[in-house]
């Protein structure tokens, strides 16, 4: 008797009627899954070699499946392999068609596996490759943003706290602010990536294999430098993909703080830089606008990102061991993260590359207003004042411009002198916006030489 026809499922045998249709579509990952094609394919490969190591394959079987799948590989990238609702998930898929292509030989390649360490092995391989990816485009964003601090380190803009004007700052500095976090990212990918890069196979659907399979091998073939110490956790455990999507989310959380700058400081209002036009677009009823769509829907984005974060954490929270259905939940918060993160790294490297900074408009903000307050309070430490009272002391002044509709640069020194008699003339030196800039001259700060160091390190790495 023929096990099996072409329409029964492959797990049929214990089963007395057909899956519901409904049911059928509710459990099958194959319309998300199929992406892993090709990390299924290559797990599969190294498999059938591991098989043919411990004899359970002939060396020609093995050679067969593997030229099969290479078949099957092929036919899915051409668009010639044809899904059915039937396969149910990826593994399944790739497994019929390879039945197909080399006949009942294909019904080997499963022995001593099961999906449960297949699914494990296959989104680590894609994790890894993804991971690469994402460090690449991290970093291409932070080349972008040095390149931008490079050429304008003498343009000068306000620095905020509470988003009010605080001290003057060098746009150089602001932008080599959201380096240093994006440093902080590339490492926790870096980081996580380690613990992703560790091969699971081997471990059957909980308990492990019953056939003398070489699991060190299987991973140096698949380019694992180790392999997992406990089957029930190899198969059980997506921390790796938990680790990804919360440094995923932390980039995406700087990103959105970037993005958010990016669309008040291209404001009239603010009127600081001027994104390019070919990142911005128009109103389909106001002419006159040119709307930032690209950091706002990053802005937005991030949400989505902690809510994948979210989401797993929540899937995984009360799994028994090992196994459970709920893990394919897993993988379309991963791959939507992986799109999200990739494109809004992608988009917000080309929209810095493009955006112009408004030199005087940012200049002119930063020396207006009382950005040099502290500079004032300073001074009078310099000339021996406790600080406390040479805050108080100014903070009076200020008040006194306020009540005077004056700015800070228009009051003179007789005017200062009124409130005390410590003030000389070379505190029109002093309140200098450039030398104020330059006395900031710790290590991070905000002095010239300060920033051109930040870059030669940078750019020593
Ligand atoms: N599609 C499944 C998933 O994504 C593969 C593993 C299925 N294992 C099982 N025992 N049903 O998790």
């Amino acid at each position: 008797m023929k096990e099996k026809s072409k329409n029964k499922k492959m797990w049929s045998g214990r089963f007395k009627s057909t899956t519901n249709k409904l049911v059928e579509t509710f459990t099958a990952s194959l319309p998300f899954d199929r992406r892993l094609y090709a990390h299924d394919i290559a797990g599969n490969i190294a498999w059938a070699r591991a098989l043919a190591h411990a004899k359970v394959l002939t060396k020609d079987e093995a050679d067969k499946i593997t030229d099969g799948l290479k078949t099957v590989k092929k036919a899915i990238e051409d668009g010639r392999a044809e899904f059915s609702d039937r396969d149910e998930d990826i593994h399944m898929a790739v497994e019929r068609l390879l039945t197909e292509t080399i006949g009942e030989l294909g019904g080997k390649l499963h022995t001593g596996r099961s999906r449960n360490d297949q699914v494990a092995l296959d989104l680590r391989l894609y994790l890894r490759d993804e991971i690469k990816q994402i460090i690449e485009a991290v970093k291409a964003l932070q080349s972008a943003l040095t390149a931008k601090a490079k050429n304008h380190i003498d343009v000068v803009m306000p620095g905020y706290t509470h988003l009010q004007k605080a001290q003057p700052i060098r746009y150089a500095h602001y932008l080599l602010a959201y380096y240093e976090m994006l440093e902080r990212d590339r490492l926790r990918f870096q980081d996580g990536f380690q613990r992703v890069n560790v091969m699971p196979l081997g471990s059957g659907a909980l308990a492990g294999t019953n056939y003398p399979i070489d699991r060190e091998a299987l991973a140096e073939a698949l380019g694992f430098p180790s392999v997992t110490q406990n089957s029930l956790d190899a198969v059980s455990d997506r921390d790796g993909a938990i680790e990804f999507l919360s440094a995923a989310a932390i980039l995406m959380m700087h990103l959105s703080r970037f993005c958010e700058e990016l669309i008040l400081w291209s404001t009239e209002e603010f009127g600081f830089l001027e994104l390019p036009d070919s990142y911005c677009t128009g109103s389909s009823l106001m002419p006159q606008k040119k709307n930032p769509d690209v950091p706002e829907l990053i802005r937005a984005k991030t949400g989505r990102v902690y809510g994948h974060l979210i989401a797993l954490l929540t899937v995984m929270k009360g799994l028994p061991l090992a196994y459970n259905k709920d893990l394919q939940e897993d993988k379309e918060a991963v791959f939507d993260t992986v799109e999200t993160t990739k494109n809004s790294l992608t988009i917000l490297t080309g929209l810095v590359k493009g955006m112009t900074v408004r030199r005087e408009a940012a200049e002119r903000a930063a020396g207006k207003g009382f950005l040099l307050a502290t500079e004032a309070a300073d001074y009078l430490v310099g000339k021996g004042l406790p600080f406390r009272q040479a805050h108080e002391v100014v903070g009076r002044i200020v008040r006194y411009c306020l009540d005077q509709h004056k700015d800070f640069s228009q009051i003179s020194l007789k005017e200062l002198q009124k409130f005390s008699s410590r003030f000389q003339k070379d505190i029109l030196g002093y309140l200098d916006l450039e030398a104020s800039l330059e006395r900031k001259q710790s290590t991070g700060a905000t002095a010239r030489n300060r920033i051109r160091e930040q870059i030669r390190r940078i750019e020593g790495k």
